[in-house]
């Protein structure tokens, strides 16, 4: 995997020292304040620092919410690179209760529990650019925070089944792979998925697509990764660096026949095997670039019938519809680890170090 720039080690290491050493994070927060994660400079692009701030109070449409945990995405890393973030709260993802509502506010009552949706903004419908420009822990603040404030229409009711940790884990990588596979790809039971790495995107393809009665392949640098996989349903698995001609393994495994569905993950490295690997009137939902962003679309390579989107998470109604499809089927998130608010930078470097399956979690006390 690709090192990212602004997530360096030494970078990790400093904001740890200034956790340790206190120098901006106080031990106990007065009832009146709140501690959250600010971007800010650092020697290699933003870094961590923990700021303590007064509560936020809801105005009119907003809801306070008590963030119980959040959940980390390989978005994350790339936002440490950006300048424009900074001065933000990081993190897209979190869930908590709401503890406090202003005025007007009508979807929600104090005592729900909710998640943010990762565009604070975009509840339905067709994509704007205003729209675009609200997703949190980027373009607007996230959640890593110990109370954030959301208007009540960036926010979505959780299932009851599940933790506030697993619910955590659920507005960007689960939308993504949710509308990846079923509001842009149409999957059908019996249909056949590819699936690049065992991140988090990747295991919540393989997840929904098992509960859908699809067939899902996926390729890892890890056999016990794979093994892993394997539990949780895939139906073939490839080895990527014992086979870097993975899409031949991939096609045999589909009978020569190609999968259904790419969720392309990772970009330069693996779009032209992919389309190699992908079958007549396939879709491939364009998604990441865990190896760079793929460049060009070799128009030649695609399949007869075959279709490309282009995906950005999704929208409120997608989160919605995924969560009455994981309570229907009672799906639970698979999180590899979980580390205290006061670990961020750690949970960081986690992620950068790939070791993970599934997804990071970042938990708050009560
Ligand atoms: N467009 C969107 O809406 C959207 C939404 C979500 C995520 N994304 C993007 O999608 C990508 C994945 O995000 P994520 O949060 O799921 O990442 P992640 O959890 O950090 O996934 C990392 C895993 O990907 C696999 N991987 C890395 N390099 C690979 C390579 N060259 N070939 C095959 N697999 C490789 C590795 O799996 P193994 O250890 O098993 O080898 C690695 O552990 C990122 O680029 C992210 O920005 C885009």
């Amino acid at each position: 995997m690709n090192s990212v720039k602004g997530a360096s080690s030494i970078q990790i290491i400093a904001a740890v020292l200034l956790l340790s050493i206190g120098a901006a994070a106080p031990a106990t927060v007065s009832a009146q304040t709140i501690r959250q994660y600010v971007l800010e400079p650092g020697s290699d692009g933003l870094q961590l620092n923990v700021r303590e701030v007064d509560q936020p109070v809801p105005a009119e449409g907003e809801v306070l919410v008590r963030v119980r945990a959040v959940s980390l995405n390989h978005r994350d890393l790339y936002v440490l690179a950006r300048p424009g973030s900074r001065g933000r709260v990081p993190i897209s993802d979190g869930a908590g209760e709401v503890i406090a509502v202003g005025q007007g506010v009508s979807r929600f009552d104090v005592g729900d529990r909710v998640a943010g949706t990762f565009f604070a903004d975009w509840t339905g419908g067709q994509r704007t650019a205003e729209a675009m420009a609200t997703a949190r822990g980027g373009g607007v603040d996230g959640m890593l925070a110990e109370m954030v404030l959301s208007h009540e229409n960036g926010l979505v009711e959780i299932p009851d089944y599940l933790t506030f940790e697993e619910a955590a884990t659920l507005p960007c990588a689960a939308v993504t792979a949710w509308r990846a596979l079923f509001t842009d790809g149409g999957l059908e039971a019996g249909d056949t998925v590819l699936l690049e790495g065992t991140g988090g995107v990747s295991i919540f393809g393989l997840q929904l697509a098992v509960a859908a009665g699809a067939r899902p392949v996926i390729t890892s640098s890890s056999d016990s990764k794979l093994e892993r996989a394997r539990s949780l349903g895939a139906v073939g698995t490839v080895n990527y660096r014992t086979y870097p001609e993975w899409q031949t393994e991939v096609l045999a495994l589909t009978d020569g026949a190609g999968v259904d569905h790419v969720l392309e993950v990772v970009g330069q490295e693996t779009l032209n095997r992919a389309l190699e690997a992908l079958a007549l009137d396939g879709h491939v939902a364009i998604i990441g670039g865990l190896s760079g962003r793929a460049g060009e679309l070799p128009l030649e390579s695609l399949p007869n019938g075959s279709s490309v989107t282009n995906i950005f998470v999704g929208s409120r109604d997608d989160f919605e519809s995924m969560n009455a499809f994981l309570a229907e089927h009672q799906l639970r998130p698979v999180i590899d680890r979980v580390f205290a608010f006061e670990d961020a930078p750690a949970a960081y470097a986690y992620m950068e170090s790939g070791a993970h399956l599934g997804k990071i979690v970042i938990a708050l006390e009560d």
